[in-house]
């Protein structure tokens, strides 16, 4: 049966045109939109001004990479150096206190400042290799884009579903090498302000990583679902070997492909593919084969060709309705 859905899927894909009513996703539901670092199509990556478009732009989850600061604070930043996304050379020249925290080569650490001293720093677009192409009309040259907290983006998805019933999700990825950074991650969720908001039953966040071992121990801190990067399984017994310590899937492009994607499922394993940008063809292939949800810089792309292809309600609003969320719904309703 899945055999033929997936061939009536690829046909639909060539031929360009909206054929899905139902996704061939784990939970039958239209694909996630998961805005990789924040609107990063429109404005510098991981700032609080790239989140607030996201939520503005429709996004289900908000993406971002963490890393700890000397002093302890769970900060939204790709690279673990600032010299490509911030103008810490440039300001540096001005401010021998900045200038002292240079290490080899030039480059400035994540780890070696202290949260007060990045705030210091403005947030750029990323110019090196051309990452990015960025959609003019957002960017303001002269304001003072700062690195966001994992705090501040986790307010912000909370504060959204309080202000409009949206359950706006977060999806942060450890990033730093080291298990501390997934306990500073798990801190942040677990506040009591967000009144359990974050967690698995909501579906209002996924753990990612890179590294296998952050992945186990994060899977064994917590029922939130956690996410393998960098794979897709090629054989069931992989697909697996993957389950016994992950959720999910989050390959590239690349590496993904409707087998890949039905191993996945079969196993259990959700798929979250990286990344997409600005061409709305690929995003139809791959919600055809399945994909459970996009890692996208371009999120009304994503949308825009979400609705198309699945014309229903979005995940999240679904969720709200179908879950019965009372407590939730209470907490609205005492504000
Ligand atoms: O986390 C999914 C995707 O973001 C992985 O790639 O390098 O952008 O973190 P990267
Ligand atoms: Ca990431």
């Amino acid at each position: 049966m899945r055999v033929v859905a997936l061939a009536i899927a690829a046909a639909s894909a060539l031929a360009a045109t909206p054929a899905l009513a139902t996704p061939l996703t784990l939970n039958g539901r239209p694909p996630a939109i998961i805005n990789h670092r924040g609107a990063s199509g429109y404005l510098p990556e991981e700032t609080m001004e790239a989140y607030r478009l996201s939520v503005a732009q429709k996004a289900d989850y908000l993406e971002g990479d963490v890393y700890v600061t000397k002093d302890g604070v769970a900060v939204m930043l790709h690279d673990g150096t600032l010299n490509a996304t911030t103008n810490v050379v440039a300001y540096a020249a001005t401010h021998p206190e900045i200038k002292a925290l240079v290490a080899s080569g030039g480059k400035y650490n994540v780890t070696d400042f202290t949260y007060a001293q990045l705030m210091q720093l403005t947030a750029t677009f990323r110019t090196a290799n051309g990452y990015g192409t960025y959609r003019a009309g957002y960017y303001d040259a002269g304001f003072h884009y700062q690195i966001a907290t994992l705090e501040q983006v986790a307010d912000l998805a909370y504060q959204t579903y309080l202000d409009t019933g949206k359950m706006i999700g977060i999806y942060p990825e450890a990033k730093q090498s080291g298990l501390n950074v997934a306990d500073a991650i798990l801190a942040v969720l677990n506040k009591a302000k967000y009144n359990g908001y974050f967690n698995a039953a909501h579906k209002t966040v996924f753990l990612q990583s890179f590294d296998s071992n952050q992945v186990a121990y994060m899977n064994g801190l917590t029922d939130i679902p956690v996410t393998q990067l960098g794979i897709c399984p090629t054989t069931a017994a992989q697909a697996a070997a993957i389950k016994v310590f992950a959720d999910g899937v989050g390959p590239s492009l690349n590496q993904t492909n409707a087998a890949c994607v039905a191993l996945a499922h079969d196993a259990g394993l959700y798929v979250h593919p990286y990344t997409f940008l600005y061409d709305a063809t690929v995003y139809d292939t791959y919600y055809a084969y399945g994909v459970d949800g996009v890692f996208t810089n371009f999120a009304p792309i994503a949308y825009d060709e979400r609705t198309t292809m699945f014309p229903v309600p979005e995940p999240a609003s679904l969720a709200l309705l179908g879950l019965g969320l009372t407590g939730l719904a209470a907490i609205r309703r005492r504000r």
